[in-house]
């Protein structure tokens, strides 16, 4: 989905007037003419315009009860050509009740990006924040399974619209460069992974960004966290396109200039870099102009986002943090459409395409559909079964599921093993504990899924390399 064409051509009329303008002035002469066309083509009158000079984006986060106000919406139309939902796209506002999914306010905002012309940025599938009450009393795998059920969900509904989505949000802890604490993070350290592959599988065709505040400082154990997560992502085959760095710089977590040196790191791990929250206390025109250039001199980075439209739209309004006051430009307006200006077309190499083919490793295109199930194991009277599907498939490699059914009484551990027909290995495997070798494979039960009530099912996951195959299943209750 490429929506560039239509604030692009909007923003040139203006520059096609002034040449026509010139050479109506045919009298001066050709020489005339071609000197007034000369700084015609140096600068882009929005920031939007200006930013699609070197293939990036600039947009803003829209908030759908704001859709109504027309001093809001005009800004908002003629400036930005990527939108974020501010609130509208989280957990609890897709999916208020268990398995009842809800996309008036998403779709609002979706469509009027749309409808004019911008493309749109998910926020957000994973975060332990803003998750309805429902989800905050879940644990364990039941957890596991309703973030992965939510992503399936939210994801199906947008499949092929969104540019990219932030899978998961805020996971890292302050200070310490580990995980927080959360709901999310007591099913199993591996979550992240798992949210990743299951959006991969999703929508295909959507960049997968890491979002998180506080790692903008290269310095900063928490950018260093992430920074390892997402290298260690990358070497192991984890499906990931983009970090977003939220940016929201304060007196307590302020603009450093090494925030460049942050930009090209993450870039250089394989990823794309996403401005994705932008506000600054203050709204200092020296450091807006600061990270723009920083986002300019990395060919990976590839749009920024600001948080919101004018001051009072803003989550932080007393700090004045944004770009308008009212309907008037600020200082830093100028500051960021005139650093946008000069870098101009040439300033770097071309970026990487709206949807770009994804540098992790290949998904089909198209995932194949789902293989049905094989027989798997009949479900012994007070025993277990286990069914193995494909999830996706490409060249060389395959995703399965494969779901742990109890019989006719609860089971309390289990095993599934099968042997591969051809070879095949895992490369990752997820709500699982990965025993056996060679063509023999056994999987154990994860620390938190053993436990299944009678006529229950969990599942669990893998990548392999080789063939999909559907191979037969053996299940045993521990
Ligand atoms: C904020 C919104 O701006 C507020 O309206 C809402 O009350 C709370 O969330 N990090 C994020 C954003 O990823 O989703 C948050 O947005 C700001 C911090």
């Amino acid at each position: 989905m490429d929506s560039n064409a239509t604030p692009l051509d909007r923003l040139r009329r203006p520059r096609r007037g002034r040449v026509l303008l010139a050479g109506a002035l045919g009298v001066l002469g050709a020489i005339t003419a071609l000197t007034v066309s000369v700084p015609a083509d140096a600068a882009e009158s929005t920031l939007g315009a200006a930013a699609a000079q070197s293939g990036r984006y600039f947009g803003t986060a829209i908030s759908a009860g704001k859709l109504g106000d027309s001093q809001y919406t005009t800004i908002a139309a003629r400036e930005f050509n990527m939108v974020t939902a501010e609130n509208e796209m989280k957990i609890d506002a897709t999916e208020p009740n268990q398995n009842q999914f809800n996309f008036t306010n998403g779709d609002r905002v979706y469509n009027w990006a749309v409808q004019n012309g911008k493309r749109v940025r998910g926020h957000t599938l994973a975060w332990h924040q803003q998750q309805p009450g429902w989800m905050q009393s879940l644990s364990g795998s039941a957890l596991r399974q309703a973030m992965i059920n939510h992503i399936n969900g939210v994801m199906a509904h947008y499949k092929g619209k969104i540019y990219a989505w932030d899978v998961v949000n805020e996971a890292f802890d302050d200070g310490n460069g580990g995980r927080r604490d959360s709901n999310l993070q007591r099913t199993g350290n591996d979550w992240i992974e798992v949210a990743f592959r299951t959006a991969r599988a999703a929508d295909p065709a959507a960049k997968l960004c890491y979002n998180d505040y506080n790692i903008d400082n290269w310095t900063w154990a928490k950018t260093q966290g992430v920074y390892n997560m997402v290298k260690d992502f990358k070497a192991r085959g984890v499906p990931i396109d983009c970090v977003g760095l939220q940016s929201h710089f304060n007196s307590g977590s302020p603009y450093n200039s090494n925030y460049r040196t942050t930009i090209s790191s993450f870039a250089a791990l394989g990823v794309d870099v996403q401005i994705t929250e932008l506000d600054i206390q203050g709204a200092s025109p020296t450091t807006y102009a600061n990270v723009v250039n920083d986002c300019l001199a990395v060919p990976r980075c590839n749009g920024i986002t600001v948080w919101g439209v004018r001051d009072q739209d803003s989550w932080r309004s007393g700090d004045t943090p944004l770009l308008f006051s009212g309907g008037n430009k600020k200082p830093a307006y100028d500051a960021v459409l005139n650093a946008l200006n000069a870098a101009g077309p040439n300033t770097s190499p071309s970026p990487t395409p709206p949807v770009s083919p994804s540098p992790t490793p290949p998904v089909s295109p198209s995932p194949t559909p789902p293989v049905s199930p094989s027989p798997g194991t009949s479900p012994e009277p007070g025993g277990c079964s286990a069914t193995i599907s494909t999830v996706n498939s490409w060249p060389g490699g395959f995703q399965s599921e494969v779901t742990v059914k109890a019989g006719n009484s609860s089971v309390n551990g289990w095993t599934v093993s099968w042997t591969w027909p051809g070879g095949q290995t895992i490369s990752s495997l997820w709500n699982g504990t990965q025993s056996g070798s060679g063509s023999n494979m056994v999987v154990r039960n994860a620390p938190y899924n053993g436990s299944i009530a009678a006529g229950a099912t969990t599942t669990f996951g893998f990548t392999a390399n080789g063939s999909a195959a559907t191979p037969s299943l053996t299940c045993t209750r521990a």
